[in-house]
């Protein structure tokens, strides 16, 4: 049997009609670039969302680097975010000025282990860059302690936390990377909110954030060819923000989906001892978008599972402080340990809304297999 990582053709076929007149209609009115579409889709998501403000733009990675210039994340002023996540969450700090300060993860989350960053607090730290990885958010209690406390910015990466909520210790449940100042998503095509091409959003309750982040989408103008600051063109593709109205109508039923895929795996692994499943910490709603397990023997495990026809994905090889880019940093191996160990450990096993049931029972079958080959 052949099982892929992801298959957004599946979706597609269910939902092929209202996709394909969605792009019709875009293409028929022939406004390609922030159309009706793109305001619809950012009041659907400030709606869905909670925000009070919603600013469409052409991808995650450039949410990240619209909202460290709005911040002022720059002059080498520190943000402390984690080294295990996707480049664009350190990136867009040097790209904005500002330095990256890199704190370990926690073993069992994968997020930032905010027992750690207040020590890292110095008179030069501008704020908090929380990434909310895989399927839970990091501890927004703690962020948002420490944040009061030495007053400072909080830009949460919620590229992957779509429909992710936290709780904490107070009463209501928030979504993620509306607790923040700002914070970001991304609709790459697997996430869990996933556009035909790259997309991506920010969101703020602040009047005065909104509307920098808005001029800085169009070059930093505030009016056509005036230019207050200098920005990016960072537009969203009405095309993108047609299908993303169609497919947000679906996300409840497709993240009730996930969690279902989810618990299959947890039925079907629980109890293999070279392998730990995810644990989910804190008060919180979690999102299955990625199911990420450390599994012993990890680079064999998913060489038997391609074997078999299994796609898998290692995210991530190799943590961000170990990057040939951010040898300027000055960190070296050994800085963060849990980091370290889990890019020899961690493996991403497919889940998504459309995966059957019985290619999730294969990959465990197998997986099954491969540890009953390795104890023999
Ligand atoms: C944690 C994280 N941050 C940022 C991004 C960047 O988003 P995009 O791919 O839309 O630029 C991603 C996407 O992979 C991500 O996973």
């Amino acid at each position: 049997m052949e099982v892929k990582f992801f298959d957004p053709t599946r979706e597609y076929n269910n939902n092929k009609d209202k996709l394909d007149n969605a792009v019709s209609e875009v293409l028929k009115a022939g406004n390609f670039i922030m159309g009706n579409q793109v305001k619809e889709f950012e009041k659907s998501i400030a709606d869905y969302t909670g925000a009070k403000y919603a600013i469409a733009v052409s991808s995650g990675s450039d949410a990240l680097a619209l909202a460290t210039d709005v911040l002022e994340f720059n002059n080498n002023k520190e943000v402390i975010t984690s080294p295990f996540t996707f480049f664009s969450s350190a990136s867009c700090l040097y790209h904005s000025g500002a330095k990256p300060v890199f704190v370990d993860v926690d073993k069992d989350t994968f997020n930032m282990d905010m027992n750690l960053v207040e020590e890292k607090i110095n008179k030069n730290t501008a704020g908090i860059l929380p990434v909310h990885l895989f399927s839970q958010m990091t501890d927004m209690d703690k962020v948002n302690t420490l944040a009061g406390k030495y007053n400072l910015k909080v830009l949460e990466d919620a590229a992957e936390a779509f429909g992710m909520k936290w709780q904490g210790t107070n009463s209501d449940l928030k979504h993620s990377g509306t607790i923040g100042d700002m914070g970001i998503f991304s609709f790459f095509p697997t996430k869990t909110l996933g556009a035909y091409g790259d997309a991506g959003m920010i969101v703020t309750n602040n009047e005065e954030l909104y509307d920098k982040a808005k001029s800085y989408r169009v070059h930093g103008a505030t009016k056509k060819y005036h230019h207050d600051y200098i920005g990016y063109n960072a537009r969203m593709d009405t095309i993108q923000a047609a299908i993303l109205n169609i497919k947000l109508k679906n996300i409840d039923k497709a993240i009730e989906k996930r969690k279902i895929v989810a618990e299959w795996y947890y039925e079907q692994l629980i109890g293999i001892i070279q392998i730990t499943l995810p644990s989910i910490k804190g008060n919180q709603l979690p999102v299955y978008y990625v199911f990420n397990i450390k599994a012993k023997k990890r680079d064999e495990l998913q060489a038997f599972l391609k074997k078999n026809g299994i796609q898998t994905t290692i995210y991530y090889p190799r943590p961000l402080h170990l990057q040939k880019c951010f040898d300027y940093l000055g960190y070296k191996p050994g800085d963060f340990p849990v980091s370290e160990n889990l890019c020899n450990e961690v493996l991403a096993l497919p889940i998504y809304p459309e995966i059957t049931e019985n290619e999730v029972l294969y990959v465990c079958e197998k997986i099954k297999e491969f540890f009953r080959i390795q104890i023999i």
